[in-house]
């Protein structure tokens, strides 16, 4: 079977180089460096396996790139994962599944087979029967469910877990417009994970694209909820947020998991896909209050870590700060929408001098920050002579760092832990002064 994956971005290029094991599969991308880069064998992201996983795949011819969409003919399946950002107004922005389907359509008018197309891009409801659908069908002269098939199955791998979501997915979603497609979609699928299939949902398109923006728009408000409690309990002398989460997850209808109070979400997928749920809600005339709250919460998160900083040090103008972490999240390089870059651009305002380590996104915080910060390797040499330690991606690296390392080197051992990374107990001892989310000491 070949399949053809359009946009090789964090989604596109995990997917492609899985479904490698076991497809002949082409990644189409339109930006030339990055196919050029893929040719040659150079990972463009960092993400756990996948840099073996696309050497396998094209070590055994099953997996090439290219610039040129006629290779998507001849596939059988046509996976669409090119980005959807936010527009200025938090609407989302369709111009790159727009174009692609364009493309795609004028290869299917000369297309010999009846390929089905996948909308892996997360995309608002409607927009494969109302946008995709005419699209493909005015630029192909075909007609979907006769001359090729449409099915919404949106993706939902985690960055950092990528290989092994796409693996072993909790769930498949898909939304076929017709009954030749849903099969097709549900053959590709039992093939890629047989013998043991995860729980596949069939639905329509619509609400198939819903089931996507409601499960991160919920994951957003359970984040925004634990921190607006931590916020709570650093009001409340003898609180901790970590226990409430503790003693909250154990009930199963709550659960533990994005129970985590920190510096807020960010990355590709949680703040751009609250906005467009919320935007799409108020076109409808819907009160979008409940998101724009969980938004708020989480833009204002990393003003409190620079006023309990700038409380402990008495002001922020020319004091040396680490940044532990600027990635959005542990494991990744991905710095989009990172709380890290948020806070560090606050911290600049406020005439810091900035340090910045992170074992894969220093790339991404230069590509941010520029000269306005110093960067550093290692963490022990980010931390040197450094008035305070802010620790906002929870890298297994910065989990070695012991209390005395930071009594020992910096000017002031002011250690922040935005992620809850350190047993408080242990890193309260002695001349470090620790301070971290949601815990009545900060009161
Ligand atoms: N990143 C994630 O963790 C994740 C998880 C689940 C779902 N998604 C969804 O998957 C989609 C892709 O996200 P991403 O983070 O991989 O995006 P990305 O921005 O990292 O990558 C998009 C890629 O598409 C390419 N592209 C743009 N227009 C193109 C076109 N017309 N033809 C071919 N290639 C084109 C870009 O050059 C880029 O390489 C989004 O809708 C996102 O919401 C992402």
């Amino acid at each position: 079977m070949k399949l053809a994956v359009v946009g090789l971005g964090y989604a596109g290029l995990c997917t492609a180089a899985c479904f490698a094991r076991k497809f002949e599969v082409v990644g189409i991308d339109v930006d030339s460096g990055r196919v050029s880069q893929l040719d040659r064998g150079k990972v463009p992201i960092h993400e756990n396996g996948l840099s073996a996983l696309l050497k396998s795949g094209m070590a055994r011819g099953n997996l090439t790139f290219s610039e040129d969409y006629s290779r998507t003919r001849g596939a059988s399946v046509i996976l669409i994962a090119v980005g959807t950002p936010s527009n200025p107004d938090g609407a989302i922005d369709l111009s790159q599944v727009t174009n692609a389907a364009a493309l795609i359509g004028r290869q299917l008018a000369r297309s010999k087979n009846k390929p089905l197309v996948v909308i892996k891009s997360t995309v608002i409801p409607g927009t494969a029967t109302t946008v995709v659908k005419p699209l493909l069908e005015r630029e192909s002269g075909k007609s979907c469910g006769a001359g090729f098939g449409l099915c919404s199955s949106p993706e939902f791998l985690r960055e950092g877990k990528a290989i092994e979501d796409t693996l072993r997915p909790d769930r498949i979603v898909i939304g076929p417009l017709d009954e030749m497609s849903g099969r097709a979609m549900k053959s590709l699928y039992r093939r890629f994970y047989s013998p043991k299939s995860p729980p596949m949902v069939e639905t329509t398109p619509e609400n198939a694209e819903l089931i996507k923006y409601a499960s991160n728009a919920f994951l957003a408000t359970k984040i925004s909820f634990i921190n607006f409690i931590a916020r709570i309990c650093e009001t409340l002398p003898g609180a901790d947020v970590g226990e409430i989460a503790f003693g909250m997850g154990l009930d199963p209808r709550i659960g533990r998991q994005y129970l985590e109070a920190g510096p807020g979400f960010g990355g590709a997928c949680l703040p751009k896909d609250s906005r467009a749920l919320r935007a799409f809600a108020l076109q409808r005339g819907l009160d979008g209050s409940l998101l724009r709250s969980v938004m708020e919460i989480n833009d204002t998160q990393p003003d409190r870590i620079v006023f309990a900083v700038e409380r402990a040090l008495g002001g922020i103008s020319g004091k040396v700060i680490a940044i532990l972490g600027v990635a959005f999240k542990e494991e990744s390089d991905d710095v989009r929408e990172s709380r890290a870059i948020v806070l560090a651009k606050r911290l600049l305002g406020k005439g810091a001098e900035l340090r910045i380590t992170d074992p894969e996104a220093i790339e991404g915080a230069r590509r941010e920050l520029g000269k306005n910060a110093n960067y550093y390797e290692q963490p022990l040499d980010c931390i040197d002579g450094a008035d305070a330690a802010i620790v906002m991606a929870a890298w297994g690296e910065f989990k070695k760092l012991k209390p005395q390392d930071f009594v020992r080197l910096m000017r002031t051992p002011l250690l922040f832990d935005a992620r809850s990374i350190y047993d408080s107990k242990d890193y309260r001892a002695g001349a470090l002064k620790f301070m971290a989310i949601g815990r009545g000491d900060l009161a």
